[in-house]
């Protein structure tokens, strides 16, 4: 009997439930195990992002040939760390959207392969929601064990996070899974939206970027500056060196205040640096990154950061306030940001957990966790014969 047809009336039968999660929206081919959406039994990602960096962005094209070449043996290497079986998995997790469309091919077209193959219920996952879903992992499985925590020059993290171990890598993990309602704040490469879920499955999105993403953003003024991308941990890096106040950036008004707008901030960045030079607005900016100091290039890196985050933790303090969440998360790529990170501890009244960075940029786990809520929740479940890519899904 095919499992799409007999999903509702099995799921309850499970009480631990592991689900295999397969993520391949842009760059990464990534897969994940997690058990009871707590425990993380493993996590494999393979980037394809050392391919793109001479052309200064993802290329579709050569990210879903790498997909293709990667996504066997990574689902294998993260059967294999889990020390999990096939007869051991109890459903197929996929990133169905929003994504590129080539990239999204390879990992559900292997997905729907597997669910028949094997004979597993398959679950279709939205990217953005699995970001905010990498918050729920709070210990590694059974096979692991609990290490004493330490801390590193730039952990943010409060004292209770601890260090637990899946084979020789080592993940520094919330300590208490997050409450509803809970306020996410998701910030990658193509999103920036602030949601509240009431429940699982239960929320609303209370704005989001009407132009660039953050992670656009930090990726675009890395380009104009002459720092390699992906931009996010290049600007970090630089920035580290430099004077977050030398430069006054603007901050957007809009009149919603969730919503967000980045190109602005992108341009003043531009004219900045073209003025820094001693150019004008039309000096082309390709040949800007080449006339820059090495300060300069790090005071406005710096600057740059501060003004991003703060216009993030800005609306982020505002839908708290007006919402009152018991709980504050963020996901996504930029949420890896060690100074975005220092001003939403900093300024929110409420304590707040950061995972581990490797769960913040596109990963299989998030997937998985995400996947175990829709089987134990009774979610749809997908039918393997005909689920489709849509890569400009929204939440
Ligand atoms: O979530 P993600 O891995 O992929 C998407 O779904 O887009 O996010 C990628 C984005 C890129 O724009 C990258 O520059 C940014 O996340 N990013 C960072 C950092 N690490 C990655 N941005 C700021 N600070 C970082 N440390
Ligand atoms: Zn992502």
């Amino acid at each position: 009997m095919q499992w799409y047809v007999v999903g509702h009336i099995c799921y309850h039968l499970y009480v631990f439930m592991k689900i295999l999660g397969i993520e391949t929206s842009c760059d990464e081919t990534a897969c994940g195990i997690v058990e009871d959406g707590s425990k993380l039994l493993s996590n494999v990602v393979l980037s394809s992002i050392d391919l793109h960096k001479t052309y200064g962005g993802v290329v579709p094209e050569i990210a879903a040939r790498s997909h293709i070449e990667a996504i066997i043996p990574v689902i294998e290497q993260s059967l294999e760390q889990a020390k999990c079986s096939w007869d051991d998995i109890d459903g197929i997790a996929v990133t169905y959207g929003a994504g590129l469309g080539g990239s999204l091919l390879v990992g559900v077209m292997t997905a729907r392969t597997l669910a028949i193959a094997k004979n597993k219920p398959l679950y279709a996952i939205n990217h953005v929601e699995a970001h905010i879903y990498a918050n729920f992992l709070t210990a590694t499985g059974a096979v692991s064990s609990r290490s004493n925590h330490s801390s590193t020059a730039n952990d943010t993290a409060p004292a209770a996070v601890q260090e637990w171990r899946i084979g020789d890598d080592s993940y520094k993990l919330r300590a208490q899974q997050p409450e509803f309602p809970m306020l996410g704040l998701i910030v990658s490469g193509g999103h920036t939206q602030l949601v509240l879920w009431r429940d699982h499955f239960d929320y609303t999105l209370l704005g989001q970027t009407r132009d660039d993403a953050v992670g656009e953003a930090f990726d675009k003024v890395a380009k104009i500056i002459g720092l390699p991308y992906p931009g996010g941990p290049s600007i970090s890096s630089a920035a580290e060196t430099g004077d977050a106040e030398t430069y006054q950036l603007p901050k957007a008004r809009l009149d919603s205040a969730y919503e967000f707008s980045f190109s602005g901030l992108k341009t003043a960045v531009l004219r900045l640096a073209q003025n820094e030079i001693g150019h004008s607005h039309d000096f082309p900016s390709y040949k800007v990154a080449e006339n820059l100091s090495e300060s300069q290039r790090a005071n406005i890196a710096a600057s740059f950061q501060r003004i991003a985050a703060e216009t993030l933790v800005d609306a982020t303090l505002q839908a708290y306030d007006e919402h009152q969440p018991k709980s504050v998360v963020i996901g996504g790529g930029v949420a890896a940001n060690q100074e975005l990170r220092r001003q939403l501890a900093e300024r929110l009244p409420l304590p707040i957990e950061y995972q581990d960075i490797r769960l913040m940029t596109d990963n299989g786990a998030m997937v998985a966790t995400l996947g175990c809520y829709h089987a134990m929740r009774g979610q749809p479940i997908a039918n393997p014969e005909t689920l489709s890519i849509e890569p400009n899904l929204s939440m």
